[in-house]
């Protein structure tokens, strides 16, 4: 399973394309900025406004050692370094991504801040207690053991340490079939949206207090709205669709239908793995 999900993202030649597009618009990787990297950097609805709306309730400190679990290709890690000066280990099935997100760290001056590794989240190269505090933003869509990834970030997890996860879970109507492709997942087969209680189940029996669940409507309300305001305005320079590939048209527009229609809903958790 874990091979069908890296090839749903493989993205051999990002860079290559990402280049082209700053080439486009007049820029190059020696004047690129955090701001125009922006529109590519999170990968999950609500983008840029969601990581910042949700890593502030983490209050990550400078000394802090942060997990970002299925970073993609780094851009939370990056932010999250740049915003609160903290050290940022991504892991992320996906290799193309990984690479692709170690050029971008060089690009931004942040490879002193951040370090991204290719693994899975269900078996990380990282020894016990090691990390402060983490996060998961849209991964646990693609992984169907929710209990063996939780235990897991528990293990890497110092006592006290703090997780947030932010997924896409089942909604109000949790049987109907989801429409697909989805940003996530080309077929059912390598989709596995759970109900919030699953996690919050998975959560607590890894060892985990949880201390808010809650769907986050007002995100993806004001992501959808945005994205609709945007349509007719010129496009920036970067935009998701260099990363969602060929049907990522296709792809967003499900993710709005099943969202709309109650099957799907971004929910955060916040937890904390007891002293
Ligand atoms: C929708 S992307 C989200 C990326 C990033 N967290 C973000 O929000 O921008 C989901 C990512 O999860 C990764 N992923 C899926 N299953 C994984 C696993 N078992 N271990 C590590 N990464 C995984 C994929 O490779 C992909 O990069």
């Amino acid at each position: 399973m874990s091979g069908t999900v890296s090839t749903h993202y493989d993205a051999p030649d990002l860079i290559a394309r990402i280049e082209a597009a700053l080439s486009d618009a007049g820029l190059s990787p020696e004047t690129v900025t955090a701001d125009v990297l922006a529109p590519i950097e999170e990968f999950h609805v609500g983008g840029r406004m969601a990581t910042d709306t949700l890593l502030r309730d983490l209050n990550i400190r400078p000394a802090d050692r942060a997990l970002d679990v299925g970073c993609g290709t780094g851009g939370t890690s990056r932010h999250a370094a740049a915003q609160f000066d903290c050290t940022v280990e991504g892991i992320d099935l996906t290799d193309s991504f990984i690479r692709a997100g170690r050029t971008l760290t060089d690009w931004l001056k942040l490879d002193g801040k951040v370090a991204l590794h290719c693994g899975s989240a269900l078996d990380m190269p990282f020894e016990t207690a090691r990390f402060d505090l983490g996060w998961m933003f849209h991964v646990g869509m693609n992984i169907e053991d929710k209990q063996a990834l939780f235990n897991e970030v528990f293990r890497v997890l110092k006592p006290g340490g703090r997780f947030l996860v932010y997924d896409i879970m089942r909604g109000e109507d949790e049987t109907t079939p989801l429409t697909f492709p989805v940003p996530w997942a080309g077929s059912q087969a390598s989709s596995f949206v759970r109900p919030p209680r699953q996690y919050d189940e998975a959560l607590r029996s890894a060892g985990f207090a949880v201390t808010k669940s809650e769907p986050r409507r007002d995100i993806a309300d004001a992501f959808f709205a945005q994205a609709a305001s945007q349509a007719s305005q010129p496009r920036p320079p970067l935009t998701l669709a260099l990363i969602m590939g060929e049907t990522a048209r296709d792809k967003f527009a499900n993710l709005k239908r099943n969202y709309e229609a109650g099957r799907i809903v971004p929910v955060a958790i916040s937890c904390e793995k007891p002293i």
